[in-house]
C-alpha cells in the first residue's frame, strides 16, 4: 500500500490559494484521468478493508456527495458490497433522516433515506478528504441512525492538524495524508 500510495500522491495537483488566499489546494482528480491510477486507488483501499476487516463482510459503501460519489460506487462493486449515497439537503426522494454540519460558510444538512440501510448493516463510509470532521461525523449519525454498523471511515486525504479524525464514531484510514512520511495506521 506504501508504494501505490506513493504513486497516488506524485500525480495530485497542488494549487496555491483555491478556494481562497492560503489555501494550497490538492486535487486528486487526475486519479480519475488514469486508469491505471484510478485501479490503484481502488485496489488499496480494498487491501486495506480486507486487512482490518479479514473476517467480515462489508455490506455497503455510504458514499458523501459530491466527491465521495467519485469513487465510492467502484469502491463498493470491487467490494461486492452496495452502495448508499449521503446527499446535500434536498436532493433525496422519500423519507430520510437528517444530519446538520458547519461549513465555512453557515450550516448545511446532509440526508439518507431510511429504507437505504437495513439494521445492523456492516458500513463503511468513504469520502475524499478529511478536513474539520464536520462532515463525515454529520454522515456518521445519519448510518447509526438507521441502525447500522458502523465499521470505519476511509479517506483520500486529511488534513491532519485539524484533528478532524478524533470527532468520528469509528476509526478511520487515510490512504495520502498531508505530510510526506504521513501514511496511516495498518501500513
Ligand atoms: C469537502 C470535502 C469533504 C469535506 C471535508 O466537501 O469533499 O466532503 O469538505 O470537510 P470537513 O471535514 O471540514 O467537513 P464540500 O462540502 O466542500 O463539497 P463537495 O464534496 O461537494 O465538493
Ligand atoms: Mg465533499
Amino acid at each position: 500500500i506504501i508504494e501505490i500510495a506513493r504513486e497516488l500522491k506524485s500525480a495530485l495537483h497542488q494549487y496555491p490559494n483555491f478556494p481562497k488566499d492560503g489555501i494550497l489546494f490538492e486535487d486528486f482528480l487526475p486519479i480519475f484521468r488514469n486508469p491505471d491510477l484510478f485501479n490503484k486507488l481502488i485496489m488499496a483501499f480494498k487491501m486495506h478493508v480486507g486487512q482490518s476487516f479479514p473476517d467480515q463482510t462489508i455490506d455497503y459503501i455510504v458514499g458523501l456527495e459530491s466527491r465521495g460519489f467519485l469513487f465510492g460506487p467502484t469502491l463498493a462493486l470491487a467490494l461486492d458490497a452496495g452502495f448508499v449515497p449521503i446527499r446535500k439537503k434536498g436532493k433525496l426522494p422519500g423519507e430520510t433522516y437528517k444530519a446538520e454540519y458547519s461549513k465555512e460558510y453557515g450550516d448545511d444538512y446532509f440526508e439518507i433515506q431510511k429504507d437505504s440501510i437495513p439494521d445492523g448493516a456492516n458500513v463503511i463510509i468513504v469520502d475524499d478528504i478529511l478536513a474539520t470532521g464536520g462532515s463525515a461525523e454529520a454522515a456518521g449519525k445519519l448510518v447509526l441512525e438507521c441502525e447500522a454498523n458502523l465499521m470505519g471511515f476511509l479517506f483520500v486525504m486529511e488534513l491532519d492538524f485539524l484533528r478532524g479524525r478524533d470527532r468520528l464514531q469509528a476509526g478511520s484510514f487515510t490512504l495520502l495524508s498531508g505530510q510526506e512520511e504521513g501514511l496511516k495506521e495498518g501500513q
